[in-house]
């Protein structure tokens, strides 16, 4: 059945099961020992280690917490992340490798720790995790993948078996792995951060930041904040010094998820590298079904083809689990997040002249795990103590090795093809005429590019087409109804706010 035959709802199924949020914005000018710039599973974490370490800490969020990536996510909380291990080993070294899969499993275990250490119930699962293929040419990759993860210290085993309801040509499977509802978790924590004394300022745009022996923040409102220390958990790295960006990939994924009889639900968590990834788990719905939660169709913003995108997200699960077709309505949402250049999220210390500036990102699709990571080892970093054995691993400050440099150029060709292409030939449509209701494109008019979005009762707003990090042009993606940025992922609503970075000024207003 096609996606459009059945009610649709448009929302992520952890937004829509939870209350929303309401912490008071930051008016007036404050201090703290450490400010924490982003409310998602990074920041929030960070902070509640922080809190718990005896520190006065306050949460900055430009939106509402737990709702950017976090709340989009599909919240598989584990160690094995599809053939990652593989790659860490050919790259970094086994010891790298091992250093990884023991940060991770740390992170997994400290969340069920803490669900039950502060009786919250998010929906927590232990189940296995599989990285499987259904094409018998790529069995040999899961194979070794299975291998490399075992040396690395996971419990992996290779499998030609799994719970999914269709054949596999092989799959590696690591046991005693959580998945959750991530919405659950962070406003259970984020209750008790502020119960314990911690501040949380919703709706509070960090839009400057001065780091020094103290850091001092500016917030879109005029409202300032000193701090001892300050932690950058903005998914994508505002305030860039070190230009990370030139080392991040933002990769957008859409999600579609349908209630299923029970038995129809596969027990487990599922991804496949193959079709363009493939993520597959189910969570608790209702008496008798659960909801199966499907990602996929990896992209590059701005990209475009939204639409046929999750057609073919929909036709793979209607052709293998029985019950989706038949579903009485999908859920559908999208997000996105970064990949790093040599696949390691990089946490600690901004930039090699600060003390106090520290950043949380390039978790390469694995946040669950490596923001639980990210908050304990930046606690580590401010409230002294040891500090893990995997501190150096995620160094901010490492430098790319020199064979790096040709997958560097790689990363930011897609980005320089924007930058140079973008403002050779964009004219998407010739005039606004010819923007229909509901729609958005981008015209060229008197020189310069307008965002042009005409709004189903046929009234037209007109934006600068220029995102405000650094000038690429955006795009329009007709699925979800924003403007989209190429070159680092920014994202606007169609009145030009932002809705994700590394933008934090909106779109200008023609
Ligand atoms: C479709 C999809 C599925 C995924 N599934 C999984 C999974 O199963 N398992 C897994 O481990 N990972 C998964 N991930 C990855 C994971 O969800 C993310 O890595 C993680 O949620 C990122 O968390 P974060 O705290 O870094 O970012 P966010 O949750 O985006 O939080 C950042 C916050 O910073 C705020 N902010 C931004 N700029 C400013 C500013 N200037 N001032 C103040 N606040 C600001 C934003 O509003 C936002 O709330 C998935 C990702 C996607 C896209
Ligand atoms: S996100 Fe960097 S130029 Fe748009």
């Amino acid at each position: 059945m096609a996606l459009t035959q059945r009610p649709t709802v448009d929302e992520s199924y952890w937004m829509a099961t939870t209350a929303a949020t309401d912490h008071p914005p930051l008016r007036s000018q404050t201090t703290a020992d450490v400010a924490v710039i982003g409310g998602g599973i990074a920041g929030l974490v960070t902070a509640w280690e922080l809190r718990r370490a005896g520190l006065d800490v306050v949460v900055l969020e430009a939106d509402r917490i737990a709702s950017g990536v976090t709340g989009y996510t599909t919240a598989k909380l584990t160690s094995l992340h599809g053939l990652h291990y593989a790659q860490l080993e050919a790259r970094h070294g086994g010891e790298s490798a091992a250093l990884y899969a023991l940060s991770q499993q740390d992170a997994v275990e400290h969340v069920a720790a803490l669900c039950a250490e502060l009786g919250i119930d998010a929906d927590l699962e232990r189940v296995p995790a599989f990285t499987f293929v259904e094409d018998p040419k790529r069995v040999d990759e899961v194979r070794a993948e299975a291998d490399t993860a075992r040396r690395a210290g996971l419990e992996a085993t290779f499998v030609t078996d799994t719970e999914l309801p269709f054949p596999v040509a092989g799959a590696v499977r690591v046991e005693g792995q959580l998945q959750f509802h991530p919405r659950t978790f962070l406003l259970g924590l984020a209750e008790r951060f502020v119960r314990a004394g911690g501040r949380i300022h919703e709706r509070t745009r960090v839009t400057g930041l001065r780091d020094g022996r103290r850091c001092h923040l500016t917030t879109e409102s005029g409202a300032t904040v000193d701090a001892s220390d300050t932690v950058i958990a903005t998914h994508y790295p505002v305030f860039d010094r070190t230009l990370l960006f030139t080392r991040l990939r933002p990769r957008r994924e859409l999600v579609l998820a349908a209630p299923v009889p029970t038995a129809d639900a596969p027990e487990g968590m599922y991804l496949s590298p193959e079709s363009g990834t493939r993520s597959l788990r189910s969570a608790p719905y209702d008496e008798g079904r659960r909801l199966v939660i499907l990602t996929g169709e990896s992209f590059e913003p701005g990209a475009g083809g939204v639409r046929e995108r999750y057609a073919r997200l929909e036709a793979w699960a209607d052709e293998r689990i029985a019950g989706f077709a038949a579903a009485e309505k999908t859920y559908r949402w999208a997000a996105q997040d970064n990949d790093s250049h040599d696949h390691l999220p990089y946490v600690g210390h901004a930039h090699p002249g600060t003390q106090h500036l520290y950043v949380a990102t390039g978790f390469g699709g694995w946040g669950m795990s490596n923001g639980v990571m990210a908050g304990r080892l930046l606690m580590a970093h401010i409230a002294g103590g040891p500090r893990p054995p995997w501190t150096e691993l995620y160094d901010p400050r490492r430098l790319p090795a020199v064979r790096d440099t040709a997958e560097l150029a790689t990363f930011q060709a897609g980005v320089a093809k924007h930058f140079v292409g973008d403002r050779l030939h964009t004219s998407h449509v010739d005039s606004v005429e010819e923007v229909a209701p509901g729609s958005g494109a981008v015209v060229r008019v008197g020189g310069k590019h307008c965002a042009v979005y005409r709004d189903a009762s046929g009234e037209v707003r007109s934006l600068s087409a220029r995102c405000t990090h650094l000038g690429c042009l955006v795009q329009f993606n007709d699925a979800e109804r924003t403007w989209e940025c190429p070159c680092h992922g920014s994202r606007f609503a169609t009145d030009g706010s932002v809705l994700h970075g590394p933008a934090t000024r909106p779109l200008e207003e023609l």
